[in-house]
């Protein structure tokens, strides 16, 4: 279900310009008048294409994510009677509304703008970077709010130093091919006294291994084959379970079974479930952590008042205040 129509972004506010950098050679960029910018110092071009700035030359690895979020553009976005996005920003994140009120907020890996549409929503700016065309759902889920989105590389972001208040980064780290160094990467671009928080699949649960089995051969397969296939398996893994627990004594731990051969998503609504089970098999990198290595990274950075949420493995830190380092 691709999107046709470009995305339509407001003109970049001054702060912003301001600290928009080239990504080859560091210098500040001008407009290009077409909405891309380009390079003074090297003549780099970053065009805007679809209505977002590319500071990535192609998806790299992560088409399965383009293709995920313009297929399930809306699925996860909180309205007037779900606030699910939300409940998961706040365990993942422990940051609350009065901590994102006014603040400049970078969302690293910000997909189709579920967790960016909770911050805007309890007033933030922010900037939202992918490294897939999501970038452009993004921008369209959020055109009324404060948020502008750039298709752009964790390893390779087009900011300056220091120019966020926050940082984070939710369910994405994991899916690159170096989940240390992306973490390292992130801290010097937080305003001392700024917050990195990062939330990471986690290497403690022992349910992953028979999915890393399958993965192994999911993980090659073209987006929309493995979305065919998933969609014959998905519901008929789910039902086979739902059936098998009727059965008096069994039923269960047969259910349990399948379930541990076959790991497939258990929500309710179908939509999520093939999302969320789309999204677990088809990225190429995929890793789990501890708490122990993310602190190890957090305190190797020199971060402090570290904090973990609700949901493994979610870490948060502040980058130390000028004064104090
Ligand atoms: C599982 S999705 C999570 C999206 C969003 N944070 C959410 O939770 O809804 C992972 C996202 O990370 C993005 N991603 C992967 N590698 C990246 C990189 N090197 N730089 C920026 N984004 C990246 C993917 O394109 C994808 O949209």
């Amino acid at each position: 279900m691709p999107i046709t129509e470009p995305a339509v972004q407001c003109p970049l506010s001054a702060e912003l310009q301001a600290i928009l950098r080239c990504v080859s050679c560091g210098s500040n960029l001008d407009s290009d008048q077409a909405g891309g910018y380009v390079c003074p110092g090297c003549k780099r071009a970053y065009p805007n294409v679809q209505g977002i700035a590319r500071f990535v030359d192609a998806q790299h690895y992560a088409a399965s994510f383009g293709f995920q979020w313009h297929r399930y553009q809306k699925t996860q976005l909180d309205h007037d009677e779900v606030r699910e996005s939300e409940r998961h920003f706040l365990a993942k994140t422990a940051l609350r509304p009065e901590d994102l009120k006014g603040k400049l907020v970078l969302d690293v890996g910000c997909g189709m703008g579920r967790f960016a549409e909770v911050a805007t929503r309890w007033g933030a700016r922010v900037v939202g970077v992918d490294l897939s065309a999501a970038a452009e759902v993004a921008a369209k889920n959020l055109a009324d709010r404060d948020f502008v989105a750039f298709q752009a590389d964790v390893f390779a972001l087009p900011f300056a130093l220091e120019s966020f208040d926050i940082i984070y980064s939710i369910g994405v780290l994991h899916h690159t091919p170096d989940c240390e160094a992306a973490v390292k990467t992130l801290d010097k671009y937080l305003k001392p006294g700024g917050l990195l928080v990062v939330w990471l699949y986690s290497g403690y649960n022992k349910w992953y291994r028979f999915s890393d089995f399958w993965r192994r051969y999911t993980h090659k397969m073209k987006p929309r084959t493995l979305h065919g296939i998933l969609k014959v398996a998905v519901p008929f893994f789910y039902n086979l379970e739902q059936g098998l627990k009727r059965i008096p004594l069994i039923g269960r731990p047969v259910a349990g079974l399948v379930h541990h051969v076959f790991p497939v998503n258990r929500q309710k609504n179908p939509e999520a479930r093939m999302l969320d089970t789309f999204d677990w098999y088809s990225p190429t990198y995929q890793s789990k952590h501890t708490y122990e290595q993310v602190f190890k990274w957090f305190a190797a950075m020199g971060m402090e008042d570290m904090r973990i949420g609700e949901i493994s493995i979610a870490v948060r830190g502040r980058k130390p205040s000028k004064g104090m380092i």
